[in-house]
């Protein structure tokens, strides 16, 4: 691994030798990542890399075998899912999340079950309008009939009702068209710009970089690239093995050998 350079004053998210897997097989060998508040980080690899999973054990859908996981100082290896969404971490899942049957602001007043108060309920959703109007400008339509990606934007809006420190997104951008990614990749910059953290794991690997302030790159289980974002886009041998294609969907040629 090369260029780990961040001071630990402003770490928000450290993850230190993280063994992990399912069943007996281990997916993640050894994760080292630091993540600096208020950052974006794009996490990139080849399939079955470990992305997701790296995100798993971060909001706590799965716990490590080994190593360890801390957030604001704090160690929380192994804590529930639950646990850290009350700490402030937020996981939006690869999949779709959101309840098609209900309407987008149901949809958003679902995030809020947690929360006791109305007005601090109603200063999320203001927060999450603010910056997706398409919550008040759809605000009574099925989220099941809107297209992937204004879902995605709801989806998105809906982490703000955590007040989140922290939000975990795992390939927001699949299956949508180049306008829908786009306006999904402006969203994201927007969430940071109202001060969230973002770790964002991205097929489109170069859209995923260009919004990002850290790349880093995942293989086979390890970190074996960090740095900063616009420094791995322009990196050749990052372009070469990574960044082939907009979207990255075979393994690098070291391992294309191997097989
Ligand atoms: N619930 C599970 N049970 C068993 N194996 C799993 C499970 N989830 C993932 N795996 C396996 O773990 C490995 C890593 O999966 P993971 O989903 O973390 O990869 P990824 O980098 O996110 O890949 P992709 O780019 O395809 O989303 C894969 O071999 C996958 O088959
Ligand atoms: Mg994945």
């Amino acid at each position: 691994m090369k260029n780990i350079n961040l001071s630990n004053t402003d770490l928000l998210l450290k993850i230190t030798d993280v063994i992990a897997g399912y069943g007996s097989g281990m997916v993640l060998k050894g994760v080292n990542l630091e993540l600096k508040k208020g950052d974006v980080m794009c996490l990139i690899g080849p399939n079955g890399a470990g992305k997701s999973t790296v995100l798993k054990t971060v909001s706590g859908l799965l716990a490590p075998k080994e190593g360890t996981v801390v957030f604001e100082g704090q160690d929380i290896t192994g804590h529930t899912p639950k646990e850290n969404l009350r700490r402030g971490i937020v996981h939006v899942p690869q999949e779709r999340s959101l309840f098609p049957g209900m309407t987008v602001w149901d949809n958003l007043l679902m995030g809020g079950y947690l929360i006791r108060s109305r007005k601090v309920i109603q200063d999320r959703i203001d927060e999450a309008a603010h910056i997706f109007p398409i919550v008040t400008q759809r605000r009574n339509t099925h989220a099941g009939s809107l297209s992937g990606g204004e879902q995605k934007q709801v989806e998105l809006a809906r982490t703000l009702i955590f007040d989140p420190k922290l939000i975990l997104l795992d390939e927001p951008s699949i299956g949508l068209d180049p306008k829908s990614r786009r306006l999904v990749f402006e969203a994201i910059r927007g969430l940071a710009t109202a001060g969230r953290t973002i770790l964002l794991v991205e097929q489109n690997a170069r859209s995923g970089l260009a919004a990002a302030d850290q790349g880093a790159i995942l293989e086979t289980g390890l970190v074996r690239i960090t740095g900063v974002a616009a420094t791995l886009l322009e990196d050749p041998e990052v372009a070469r093995l990574y960044l082939g294609a907009s979207t990255m969907t075979r393994p690098p040629a070291k391992t294309q050998q191997e097989n």
